[in-house]
């Protein structure tokens, strides 16, 4: 039986502007189980990203509730989110954000630095992951050394090194040509796959999202059919 991992209530989100309120989220209800991959289209300004940011918690929704696992997320602090997301979520976005003057090694093992492990413990668990990603012999490399598709295994790398439930994407493969895009793209499935991870991603690109199993598209504040 499967069981649900996330769940959303009713998610509105809104900004306040100068003298004017942008609702981009008005109602979003959502369920996801465990070990799914689930894909979210929309066109652009259709609030995936701001979506993707609430369920990730990196951002709150004005209202509406997010359950992980039934438990309501938006009752804890921020404290407890920062170390919620560092155990249970791993996050890889369009563009890298790797630390320039980290090497990849060092930059994969930060987050699991940040958990409480130690340097040789969360080395060790990096250079596996790097190994695991094809980027053994890149360890040392800092990202300027690195190539677009290399970076992106990185930032991949960096997302798992403290062994995630779920793995968020935003356009993981949109910045990369159609060869090494499909490399992430097919490594994403890979994952999923073998490390039993929830995969939640955001794709302009109707190839990659036809490859997933379950498809929703964000317009006007909702999903539609
Ligand atoms: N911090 C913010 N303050 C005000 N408005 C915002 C903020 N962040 C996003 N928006 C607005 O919310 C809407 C949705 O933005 P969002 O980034 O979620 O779109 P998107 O679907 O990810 O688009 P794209 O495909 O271009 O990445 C846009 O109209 C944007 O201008
Ligand atoms: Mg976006």
């Amino acid at each position: 039986m499967s069981s649900i991992i996330l769940s959303t209530k009713c998610i509105t989100k809104a900004y306040q502007m100068e003298g004017s309120r942008l609702e981009v989220l008005k109602g979003v209800d959502l369920s996801i189980n465990q070990g799914d991959a689930i894909c979210i289209m929309g066109v652009s300004g259709a609030g995936k990203s701001t979506l993707l940011h609430v369920l990730g918690t990196l951002d709150m929704p004005s209202l509406g509730k997010i359950y992980y696992k039934g438990e309501d997320l938006t009752r804890k602090t921020d404290d407890q989110l920062a170390e919620f997301r560092n155990k249970k979520m791993g996050f890889v976005f369009q563009f890298h954000h790797l630390l320039p003057e980290l090497n990849a090694l060092e930059n994969v093992s930060l987050p699991a630095r940040v958990g409480g492990r130690s340097k040789v413990e969360a080395e060790q668990k990096a250079a596996a992951l790097l190994d695991l990603l094809g980027l053994k012999k890149r360890a040392h490399h800092y990202p300027s050394e690195l190539s677009g598709g290399e970076r992106q295994r990185v930032a991949i790398a960096r997302a798992l090194v403290n062994d995630p439930e779920i793995l968020f994407a935003d356009e993981p493969s949109g910045n990369l040509d159609s060869e090494n895009g499909r490399v992430i793209q097919d490594l994403f499935f890979q994952l999923q796959k073998d490390l039993g991870l929830t995969l939640i991603v955001v794709t302009h690109d109707q190839d990659f999202a036809a490859r997933f199993p379950k498809l929703f598209k964000l317009k006007n504040g909702v999903f539609i059919d």
